[in-house]
C-alpha cells in the first residue's frame, strides 16, 4: 500500500464531496452514511469535476450530463459515461485521511 494525506477528517460533511489535488491527481473524498470513498474528480464522459455533483445512495452524479458512478466500484450507472471511474482505498489516522491511489479498488 502507498497511502498519502489527502485532507483532514475534520474537513469533511456528510454528502458534501471534498476535492483535494494527492500528487498529480484530483481525487474527490467523499463521507456518505458513516464510510468515506475517494474517487477520481473527473467523470469518464468529460473533463467535468465529480465533487461539483450530488451524492445519494452510494452514488456520486456528474452535474453535466446526469451519469450515476457508484461510489465503492467507480461503476457507470447511467448514459451517457459508458466508463468506470477509478476508486481509491481510503482510511482515516487521527484527523488524516489517506488514500491509496497506486491500488485502485478493482472491479473484477
Ligand atoms: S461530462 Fe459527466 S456525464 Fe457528461
Amino acid at each position: 500500500m502507498n497511502w498519502a494525506r489527502a485532507c483532514f477528517a475534520s474537513d469533511l460533511e456528510d454528502d458534501k464531496p471534498f476535492s483535494v489535488e494527492v500528487g498529480d491527481e484530483l481525487v474527490a473524498i467523499v463521507q456518505h452514511e458513516g464510510e468515506l470513498f475517494a474517487i477520481r474528480d473527473q467523470c469518464s464522459h468529460g473533463r467535468v469535476m465529480l465533487s461539483l455533483g450530488e451524492v445519494v445512495d452510494c452514488t456520486i452524479e456528474c452535474f453535466a450530463h446526469g451519469s450515476r458512478f457508484d461510489l465503492r466500484t467507480g461503476e457507470a450507472l447511467d448514459l451517457p459515461a459508458t466508463q468506470p471511474v477509478p476508486v481509491y482505498p481510503v482510511k482515516v489516522e487521527g484527523d488524516d485521511v489517506l488514500v491509496d491511489l497506486a491500488n485502485p479498488i478493482s472491479t473484477n
